[in-house]
């Protein structure tokens, strides 16, 4: 009698034998949840192009990080709206002891202590320019903007920040940042780099939320390709993880998530260190429209990449996505 050498639809008969021998479970401890600020009071504005995801003045931003808490999601990534008369080439304001970066992380860090305090590090939201380093005849300037992405790292770490995370792509700055840290005595401050990300067109709704797209003039670049990494490259991301981490990196991330899901288990593969993944912004945006639409199962697609990003090996996940997926599974 012949018959097929394995069954293997055995083990997919019923939810019990299923759950049973799933290889990926997604938990509360899985995520970092990114939050925007911005200036005022009782501000809770939604962005446009990211339907149900909001900017929080720090008065809200309280209420925000208690019912974070609760639900059992303990990291967040705070992210910063900057007023345009704030603005300049140098980011002058990030270095604002009293800026509303360093009042977000007291903030943060006066309602829920243990909160693990990440924040991004990288020029775009204070530049007038919205680029990520320093611009000077057209270009944008390496070693003079990690510089000053170290001062501002210190400045996080000053206001109470856990975790540093440069998002800039300058090269050299994790050295300069760790160098800098440890010489101020931060030497428990954490640095996850964004060691992989690439110009990515995911990007756009981000830009929306921050206001912090690159402007449309004469001798300043159009997109962030000269620091960024061309996503048509995969040697290069492991070249990039790996300096990170011997300059100092604690975490290294790969970003945007989906589409570069290759490179996250190339990178897990060979690295020792956690992988971060960040699912951004534009990745929100797609299943967001297509459910409004009504062509996509919102929660079922939701729940299916985050599990794609954490098979493909994340061991920490950036995403919009967090509160909904852990109140769909709880
Ligand atoms: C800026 C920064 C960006 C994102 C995180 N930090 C945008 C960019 O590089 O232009 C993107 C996040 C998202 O799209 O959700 N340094």
């Amino acid at each position: 009698m012949m018959f097929p050498l394995r069954r293997n639809r055995r083990l997919r008969t019923n939810e019990a034998i299923r759950s049973l021998v799933r290889e990926t479970i997604i938990t509360p401890n899985d995520f970092l949840v990114p939050l925007f600020v911005v200036e005022g009071k009782g501000v809770k504005q939604e962005i446009p192009s990211m339907p149900n995801y909001f900017r929080y003045s720090l008065d809200i931003l309280e209420n925000e990080v208690k019912e974070l808490w609760k639900l059992g999601l303990k990291s967040v990534l705070l992210f910063v709206k900057v007023p345009d008369n704030l603005k300049d080439n140098k980011g002058t304001e990030a270095l604002n002891p009293n800026g509303l970066m360093q009042r977000a992380i007291k903030t943060v860090k006066n309602v829920c202590p243990d909160m693990l305090v990440m924040t991004d590090v990288a020029l775009d939201p204070y530049s007038s320019y919205g680029h990520d380093g320093i611009i000077a005849n057209g270009k944008i300037i390496n070693d003079d903007t990690a510089n000053v992405l170290a001062e501002m790292s210190i400045s996080h770490a000053q206001a109470g920040a856990n975790f540093v995370a440069p998002s800039d792509m300058m090269d050299g700055r994790i050295l300069t940042i760790r160098e800098a840290l440890e010489n101020e005595g931060f030497i428990d401050t954490g640095i996850m780099s964004y060691s992989a990300k690439y110009a990515s067109a995911f990007y756009g709704p981000f830009r929306d939320a921050l206001d912090s797209a690159p402007v449309d003039m004469v001798d300043i670049p159009k997109d962030k390709k000269t620091y960024q990494m061309d996503y048509a490259n995969r040697f290069e991301a492991i070249r990039e993880t790996e300096m990170d981490i011997n300059e100092g990196a604690d975490i290294v991330m790969v970003k945007p998530g989906i589409a570069y899901l290759d490179i996250v288990r190339d990178i897990k593969n060979i690295i020792e260190v956690p992988v971060a993944v960040y699912q951004v912004s534009g990745e929100y945006a797609m299943i967001k429209a297509a459910a409004e639409k009504g062509w996509l199962n919102h929660d079922a697609v939701m729940l299916e990449q985050i599990t794609a990003i954490k098979r493909a090996g994340a061991d920490v996940i950036a995403s919009y996505f967090s509160k909904d997926v852990i109140k769909l599974i709880s």
